[in-house]
This record gives C-alpha cells, sequence and structure tokens, in this order.
C-alpha cells in the first residue's frame, strides 16, 4: 500500500486549502479503472475523466462526438477505482450549452449513475446559467477556459488563446464570473504564462493550468500523453516521462515472437 492510500479523501475544500498554503495540485486524466487505480494510488490529488476521451481512448480527431453514455461509461470505471483523488468529469459537447435545464439533468445523471465528485464545463459568461442551476443542486462545478476543445471548430486552430488584449481581458473577467457563480477551481488551457500568473493570482479558487506556465495553483496534463502512449500530439507544454507506446509494442513484438517459436508457454506455463 503507498503512503497516500491513508492519507484523507481530496475534496473541493482540500484544493482551497492547497492553494492557501501554496501546495500545488497535481491533476491527471484518467478514463478507465486500471488506469484510475494506479494513478490513485500514486498519490494523484484531481482525477479528470476527461472528454479528451473522445481522442485517446475512441480515436476521433475531436473532442465532440463524445456522448453522455460513453463519459457514464468512463466515469464510473474510474470511481470504482478511486479512494483517494478527487474525481471530476467533464459534461460532453451539446449536453449543457444551449440549455441550462438539460445542463443539470445531464450533471444529475453523472453524479447519480458514476458516483463521481464533480463535473467540468468549458466556457464563461455564454454558459453562466448552466453553471448556476448545476450548482443550485449542490454540484460543485470546475470551469474551463482558453483554449476549450469542445469550440475548436469556432477557433479553427490549437494555437495559444488569448494573446491580444481583448481576449485576455474576456478571460479574465469569464474566471471571476466563474469564481463568484460559485466554481471550486478553473482549468486554463494554452495560455501566455503572464496572463495565467495574473488568473491565479487574482483568484483565491485554485487555477489548474495545461500549457499556462508554473505560476498557477496547479497542472493537469492527459495520462496517454504524458507517458508516450499517444505520439503524433507534441505541444511545447507537454512533457513525456515514458515512451509506452515503444514500450508496449516491444512487449507484444516479444510476445508475438515467442508464440511463433513455440517458446510460449513452455513447461512451467501449463497444467
Ligand atoms: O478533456 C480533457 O482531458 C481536458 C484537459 C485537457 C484539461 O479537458
Amino acid at each position: 500500500m503507498s503512503m497516500f492510500a491513508q492519507v484523507r479523501k481530496v475534496t473541493t475544500h482540500v484544493l482551497n486549502e492547497m492553494k492557501l498554503r501554496n501546495e500545488k495540485i497535481a491533476m491527471l486524466t484518467a478514463y478507465d479503472y486500471s488506469m484510475a487505480r494506479i494513478i490513485d494510488n500514486a498519490g494523484i490529488d484531481v482525477i479528470l475523466v476527461g472528454d479528451s476521451a473522445s481522442n485517446v481512448m475512441a480515436g476521433h480527431d475531436t473532442t465532440l462526438p463524445i456522448t453522455l453514455n460513453e463519459m457514464i461509461y468512463h466515469a464510473s470505471s474510474v470511481m470504482r477505482a478511486v479512494k483517494r483523488a478527487l474525481v471530476v468529469v467533464d459534461l460532453p459537447f451539446g449536453s449543457y450549452q444551449g440549455n441550462s435545464k438539460e445542463a443539470l439533468s445531464t450533471a444529475i445523471r453523472i453524479m447519480k449513475e458514476t458516483g463521481a465528485h464533480s463535473i467540468k464545463m468549458e466556457g464563461g459568461r455564454e454558459i453562466k446559467e448552466s453553471i448556476e442551476r448545476i450548482l443550485s443542486a449542490g454540484i460543485p462545478v470546475m470551469g474551463h477556459l482558453g483554449l476549450t476543445p469542445q469550440s475548436i471548430h469556432k477557433f479553427g486552430t490549437y494555437v495559444v488563446r488569448a494573446k491580444e488584449e481583448a481576449e485576455a481581458a474576456k478571460l479574465i473577467e469569464d474566471a471571476h464570473l466563474l469564481q463568484e457563480t460559485g466554481c471550486f477551481a478553473v482549468v486554463v488551457e494554452k495560455i501566455p504564462a503572464k496572463l495565467a500568473k495574473r488568473v491565479a493570482d487574482e483568484l483565491t479558487i485554485p487555477v489548474i493550468g495545461i500549457g499556462a506556465g508554473h505560476h498557477v495553483d496547479g497542472q493537469v496534463l492527459v495520462l496517454h500523453d504524458m507517458l508516450g502512449i499517444t505520439q503524433e500530439f507534441s505541444p511545447r507544454f507537454l512533457r513525456r516521462y515514458h515512451n509506452l507506446f515503444a514500450e508496449i509494442q516491444g512487449s507484444v513484438q516479444a510476445y508475438i515472437g515467442d508464440v511463433k517459436a513455440v517458446d510460449f508457454p513452455n513447461e512451467k506455463e501449463q497444467y
């Protein structure tokens, strides 16, 4: 058992305390039981069941196609593994943007059917009503600003957001709005480090960055990217801790070789 297994469960309150004592928050994605078990046992603070599952688990080009039922499947698999981390689940594209009642029933389905602790939504002022309605049901909400992948067709590109003054000003305004509305934290994705620092300094809730420099309250990465399972995606902000693609491929090739050579199974590996 790792030392982290005895540590108290991470809650939104714990994340706030971490910000107050300047302890960085470590967050990663997970979409299945086995990976969630490994990263929870390793001591990760927050697990995001991200709609990036659409890319890394299902092979889509964008996060748009993933459905609510698919997100619920991923989130309930993760929840069966997690003992310590706070689990956040992305509301999928199209399930909350236009209609706050639909947003609430989406969030309720996720909370009821998966046992997750909170949800995440992309956007600022445009989705204020949906956020308010979900919060009024007692469901903790994490915001997400900057490069919000569900809006990729509006942006037209995955380049850094909010480099221009007008977009930076809107992002700062949206960050304050998310905090005032009652969000417990906000993710800022692929924005200039200076802007991310300003947001983290001005907000009292934790600001978690991805491609937003280190002057924020925590970091998030997609697990399959940092483990080197995905190969094509190599933005500047991504640190690869492994090349699991090559390692797994090597193991599979060794297995194929053993089977073909009738070296597997051997005498000890049979009944
Ligand atoms: O879906 C996801 O993985 C995310 C992170 C990139 C923050 O939203």
